[in-house]
């Protein structure tokens, strides 16, 4: 079977298509070494990503943290039953298995090695450190780490401290928002080249952004006074 980007966009979340996509292959290139865990599942829209790769790929087990209760600018929410529904609809319920917990009472007592490891869930950065921290060590090499909305400010600091000037990852590249990278030792100075790169890439993406809602404000002034 192939990705099917009709179901993913029919779920509710924020990733980019381009992002959809590299989850899905990401998940395909796993080969059974260990599982994929997904940090933060919200609606079930990333998970049906890495099921459909895992599909057509080794048909490694989806493990789908999150207590399902929102991060802190969600406000009172409980999005399992929908979850559940998204996950069962797209055909891929027998690939996930859902932990409804935080991302720290499940690390406690966790075995099993890790392949892919994808973090969305809450986006300070004490938590992102802890999701780092307690997670990774269970990656195996070759494994991939991927972290959703690198530049927020409280995910950035751990991509640059861990990936970035850490000495256990190569090969970090980016797509929209997303940061990944392969367990292993880098390559002398190449980790450093890609966070220019990134710098680069960023602050070119920024200041597009900050020209488009300029303009857009603008027109609305024009368009207004007409
Ligand atoms: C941005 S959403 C995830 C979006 C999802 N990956 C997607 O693509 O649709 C963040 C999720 O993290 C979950 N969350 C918040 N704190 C958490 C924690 N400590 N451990 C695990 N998940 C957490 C929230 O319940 C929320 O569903």
């Amino acid at each position: 079977m192939a990705f099917d980007l009709a179901i993913v966009e029919s779920i509710p979340g924020w990733l980019t298509q381009k992002e959809s996509s590299l989850l899905y292959h990401l998940a395909k290139r796993c080969t059974g070494n260990g599982v994929i865990v997904e940090i933060g599942s919200w609606k079930g829209k990333s998970t049906v990503c890495l099921a459909q790769g895992s599909r057509d790929g080794a048909g490694v087990q989806v493990h789908a943290i999150d207590p399902f209760t929102g991060s802190s600018e969600h406000g009172d929410v409980f999005t399992f039953p929908e979850f559940q529904r998204n996950i069962a609809h797209s055909g891929i319920a027998s690939l996930v298995t859902p932990h409804q917990k935080i991302s720290k009472e499940a690390a406690l007592g966790w075995t099993k090695p890790i392949e892919l490891l994808w973090i969305d869930g809450a986006h300070e950065e004490e938590f992102v450190r802890l999701d780092y921290t307690l997670w990774s060590p269970h990656l195996v090499p070759g494994g991939v780490i991927a972290f959703h909305d690198s530049t927020d400010p409280g995910v950035w600091p751990i991509i640059d401290t861990y990936l970035f000037t850490g000495n256990s990852f190569r090969r970090i590249r980016f797509i929209d928002g997303i940061t990944y990278a392969i367990k292993g030792k880098p390559i002398p100075g190449g980790n450093a080249i890609m966070m220019r790169v990134r710098d680069i890439k960023y602050a070119l993406w920024k200041t597009r952004d900050t020209w488009r809602k300029r303009r857009r404000k603008k027109q609305s002034a024009h368009e207004f006074r007409q």
